[in-house]
């Protein structure tokens, strides 16, 4: 146990990341032996000396490099914090990777590693589709900075679409590939290690800086893990599956120390990190996620199958009934483990019709969002991705009928009941609620 606060492996022993969730990067011994950590509500922390003070700044302004086995110690929260840090271990350790970030929203982190990474005159290609806010932020903010983006088609052919993208634009000025995956809200799954062989091929050709950046949201950290695939950079809203209960707001970046630390330097100077009761709270909810993410997906396959047997439903999205034949089914076996809670299906009579049955639920609650301990459905097109034009969006499979639906830890019996809200006739609805 002793051990584990220090190492995720000990000799020859690896610990799970469900394991280190509950003891990894904490030293009760430094907080009065309480068994959990606390919440260091602070600003600042006390230096010993003068000395010690400087020697903390020179070490994260990187004004020289550590001595050996010297760590950086705690200066000002918008730096970083005891909360914060352990969380990050935790995620890092979880994801495979050397150091991890977390931020003010999933927005903030995706935001900021972008323009850690990103310069005038660079490029960065794409997935779609994306999470609506990604994609403002893509079409309409970076171009403002001087940052071409190009935009390929989300699943098999994204890694061979990238590579030609690439060609015509200069593949020395791409800096990034980013791919959601899978989409959001299409389900669409693209090839990591795919990608991670395009800029490898890309940075042996030209010798450039290339980062392969993953929004893991939907199926990580349980059932996806970007970095064994090649990837660089793994993003979430932890918003999300990781906070689980949707009672915050926060994001989380995780990858190798080079890149961490242009990104941390830039969450310094911006500010964009969180607070530490956040922190706190990602750490209590860490400790569950694996068991959340596990039950929403196995009630997620039950409802995801009631919900391809109905007769209104044209078309239902949900890696769990991927036609075994399928390429996407060859690929989601190959690069995650689980099919996660996310379900999108479509029902006939567009917008008129999927708004009559988003008012008719009672168990799932009426609410953009997902991954947290409710179900909840929306409508993509006019609300998550009304920022992405229409007629893009329906490029991408998300029609006027599109309905999305995450899954919660209700009992799975209430949830299938709930479907009821498919069959009745439509009309002005209630939306009772249960009590
Ligand atoms: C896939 C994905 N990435 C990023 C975000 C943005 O996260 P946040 O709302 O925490 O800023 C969202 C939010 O819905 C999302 O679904």
């Amino acid at each position: 146990m002793g051990r584990m606060k220090r190492a995720h492996s000990h000799g020859n022993k690896e610990f799970n990341p469900e394991t280190l969730a509950l003891g990894y990067a904490y030293d009760p011994a430094l907080s009065e032996h309480s068994l959990k950590p606390p919440v260091f509500l602070t600003s600042t922390f006390e230096f010993e000396s003068a000395e010690e003070g400087k020697r903390f700044f020179e070490l994260v302004y990187g004004l020289r490099a550590p001595d050996e086995g010297e760590t950086g110690g705690l200066i000002y929260s918008r730096l970083n914090n005891p909360n914060l840090q352990m969380f990050e271990e935790r995620l890092a350790a979880w994801d495979r990777t050397e150091v991890g970030a977390t931020f003010a929203s999933g927005m903030a982190a995706i935001s900021t590693s972008m323009l850690a990474l990103l310069r005038p005159g660079d490029v960065l290609l794409t997935t779609v589709p994306i999470y609506g806010g990604t994609h403002f932020l893509f079409h309409n903010i970076l171009p403002g900075f001087g940052i071409e983006v190009h935009p390929v088609l989300a699943g098999a052919n994204a890694a061979d679409d990238m590579r030609a993208v690439a060609e015509q634009v200069g593949p020395e000025r791409v800096r990034v590939l980013y791919l959601e995956t899978p989409a959001n809200p299409s389900i669409v799954h693209t090839d990591i290690a795919a990608i991670a062989e395009v800029a490898r091929e890309l940075r042996n050709e030209h010798g450039g800086e290339l980062t392969v950046a993953v929004d893991n949201t939907l199926l990580g950290p349980v059932f996806q893990r970007p970095r064994l695939f090649g990837a660089d950079l793994v993003l979430y809203s932890a918003t999300k599956f990781i906070g689980g209960h949707s009672d915050l707001i926060a994001g989380v970046v995780t990858g190798d120390a080079g890149r961490l630390k242009r990104i941390l330097e830039l969450r310094t100077i911006l500010g964009t990190s969180t607070t530490p009761f956040n922190g706190w709270l990602l750490l209590r909810s860490l400790e569950t996620c694996s068991v959340r993410m596990r039950r929403q997906a196995k009630t997620a396959q039950r409802l995801a199958l009631a919900l391809s047997e109905h007769p209104r439903v044209t078309r239902v999205l949900y890696p769990g009934l991927l036609d075994v034949e399928s390429p996407q089914y060859e690929l989601w076996k190959r690069q995650c483990t689980g099919p996660g809670s996310l379900i999108a299906f479509e029902v006939e009579g567009g917008e008129e019709a999927a708004f009559s049955i988003l008012n008719r639920f009672e168990v799932f609650r009426l609410a953009v969002s997902l991954g947290g301990t409710e179900s909840l459905v929306e409508h993509p097109m006019s609300m998550t991705h009304a920022d992405v034009p229409q007629e893009e969006l329906e490029t991408y499979g998300v029609t006027p009928g599109l309905i999305r639906m995450s899954v919660g830890l209700e009992h799975v019996s209430d949830l299938l009941r709930d479907l009821t809200a498919l069959s009745a006739s439509p009309g002005p609805s209630s939306h009772a609620r249960y009590s």
